[in-house]
């Protein structure tokens, strides 16, 4: 969490800086500040709140320079407030940091004993102390820097301007993520490459343990044993405008309407229409052999496993676990040898994610991942990695990469069954026209959205929801609650639907909506039966359905959003849209803050 910038310009480069720290917002927006060296001396600007406020703060206490670093926050350690805002200064060092130090607590006392005086309750401050310390010492800043560093524990991206050392920048990166974009003339450091994007397209993605010594057109990175190595740097695709919300009020709405042409490039990518089969480039797995598949990822990614779970154990036929990355990791499960470890993470960079890929690397199993960030941790950690095309997800609330991720995961379902012989070449070529058909699929729904407003008025007072679905559906009852929650703060939660007489039918009363997801598939039969014992207890249904269905239960139900007859293998992918409309409607209505919801941020790069 947490995004940081820094800059050795040639002119004045605080709207620069500004810049890079809007295309940042997205990883933390509980206060922002901004370090300049003028005339040498570390200046600072400090803010509450988003990059706006640290705007306004900015206009009654202008700074200039041609050094500078920057800070959204996403608090861990200290709440919001000006004091705890990066950057932290002495008066020879000033310092931005993404992460966690573990170890803060007894650096602290120890650099207090030597006299420190704390101004924050971050653990961040005891880095700038430390390095201040060494610097004391008479070590040179780097030095001090790689001294200090050598202390820590924990996780951390970091940069660091020093004191009258105008073409001087260090950075390091250890467990979160940092790149570094070359300029004419200029640098450029930011926590990923869409920051930077306005500025350059050349980046250079520091390795784990790395310290960069950047100066203005050059950079030097000393591994993590202290070793002078090459880093190669790459061209990137991203510009400044694939950061624009163009025709819609917020990135989520743009991200929601774009689903259909990212489907359409996914099957493009993993699709070969001479041979009307799926095309996955995974020669280092052989399916046959493998005989259990282990999913792990968190929030949205993981109800994407758990739809994949359903299919690759229904049309594979191999024994799928999945996990919550948090889980995985410290329950150390045992896992087969020749296992496969599957990575779902739309950043690549979730820190409970990436600690489960290595434990499971640590024990043999094969990992491949899915990722949307092919520069990403987990995409560079992984025996091989499947790229989601989704584009830059800028909404803290995933939409498109979730669908993307299903697509994917439904592409390579189709590959390990063929590899497998569980279906019949047939049989994929009728899947993939099932699959080929999402997209329009896809553009049914968005024609309808304002169907979806008004529903969205029906639940926007209400103190619970309650989301229904049955088989994969289940994930997408799950999913369309967290959004809800996370959007709108209204609490809301997921059931399978047969499991609702077990406990949850104790929550049905007239005040409480349900939605309620049925598709035309193998358990629609079964659904009817659970929908009715809901009607029967007075339960406000809200019905996603096809019409047929809806015009059999119309009277009995508060309302209803007729959904275009979709195979059974394409149902989650196209059932996902309009959960994700539903809760953006809500949201819209309530006035919440759609695209930054409190308290979240959009890379969890912290435990
Ligand atoms: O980048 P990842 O896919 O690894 O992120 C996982 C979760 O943090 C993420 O899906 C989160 O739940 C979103 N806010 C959901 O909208």
């Amino acid at each position: 969490m947490c995004g940081i910038v820094g800059i050795l310009g040639k002119e004045n480069i605080v709207s620069q800086l500004m810049e890079g720290l809007k295309r940042l917002e997205y990883r933390g927006y509980d206060s922002a500040g901004i370090a300049i060296l003028e005339k040498g001396e570390i200046k600072r600007c400090r803010s509450v709140g988003k990059i706006v406020e640290l705007e306004k703060a900015l206009k009654s206490q202008p700074l200039r320079g041609t050094s500078g670093i920057g800070h959204t926050r996403w608090a861990t350690h200290g709440v919001p407030n000006e004091k705890n805002a990066h950057p932290h200064a002495t008066d020879k060092v000033v310092l931005v940091h993404n992460g966690i130090i573990e170890n803060f607590l007894e650096l602290r006392q120890e650099l207090e004993k030597q006299g420190h005086k704390f101004q924050s309750d971050t653990d961040t401050e005891v880095i700038v102390h430390l390095i201040s310390h060494f610097l004391d010492e008479g070590n040179d800043p780097q030095k001090a820097a790689s001294l200090a560093l050598k202390r820590l524990h924990g996780a951390f991206a970091i940069a660091m301007l020093f004191a009258h050392e105008e073409n001087l920048l260090i950075c390091a990166r250890r467990g979160s993520p940092l790149a570094v974009g070359f300029g004419d003339g200029e640098m450029f450091v930011g926590s990923d490459a869409l920051a930077l994007a306005p500025f350059t397209q050349t980046i250079c993605y520091l390795e784990e343990g790395d310290l960069g010594v950047v100066r203005r057109g050059s950079l030097q990175v000393y591994d993590a044993l202290g070793h002078l190595v090459e880093r190669t740097s790459k061209k990137t695709a991203l510009t400044g405008e694939i950061m624009e919300k163009g025709e819609y009020p917020h990135y989520m709405l743009k991200e929601i309407f774009e689903q259909p042409g990212v489907m359409g490039d996914i099957l493009q990518a993993y699709f070969n229409p001479a041979k009307q089969e799926v095309s996955l480039a995974l020669s280092n797995v052989d399916w046959k052999d493998v005989s259990l598949i282990s999913i792990v990822a968190c929030g949205t990614s993981f109800y994407a496993a758990m739809v994949a779970k359903n299919w690759i154990e229904r049309i594979a036929k191999i024994n799928v676990q999945v996990d919550i990355g948090s889980e995985f990791r410290y329950r150390k499960p045992p896992l087969p040898k020749g296992g496969v470890v599957l990575v779902i993470s739309q950043s690549g960079e979730t820190a409970d994610t990436l600690g489960a890929l290595r434990y499971a690397k640590e024990v043999g199993q094969k990992i491949i991942s899915i990722v949307n960030v092919p520069e990403s941790s987990i995409a560079r950690e992984s025996h091989a990695f499947l790229e989601l095309h989704a584009g830059p997800e800028i909404g803290v609330a995933s939409t498109k990469a979730f669908t993307a991720q299903l697509m994917v995961l439904a592409c390579l379902t189709l590959l390990m069954a063929r590899c497998r012989k569980t279906i019949t070449t047939e049989e994929e070529f009728k899947l993939i026209q099932v699959l080929l058909e999402v997209p329009s699929q896809m553009g049914k729904v968005l024609a309808e959205a304002g169907k979806i407003q008004k529903m969205a008025e029906q639940i926007r007072d209400s103190h619970s929801v309650l989301y229904l679905g049955r088989g994969p559906q289940y994930a997408i009852a799950l999913e369309g609650a967290l959004k809800l929650k996370e959007l709108s703060y209204i609490h809301a939660e997921g059931f399978a639907s047969g499991e609702l007489k077990h406990g949850p039918i104790a929550l049905i009363d007239e005040k409480t909506p349900l939605v309620y997801l049925i598709p035309h598939d193998d358990l629609y039969e079964k659904n009817i039966s659970n929908l009715e014992e809901v009607i029967s207890r007075k339960g406000r249904v809200l019905l996603f359905a096809d019409e047929d269905f809806i015009g059999r239960f119309k009277k009995k139900i508060e309302s209803a959003f007729p959904m275009p007859s979709v195979q059974s293998f394409a149902v989650p992918l196209v059932y996902a849209i309009p959960m994700q409309l539903l809760a953006y409607y809500t949201a819209v209505s309530k006035r919440t803050d759609v695209d930054q919801p409190r308290n979240l941020a959009k890379s969890v790069t912290v435990e």
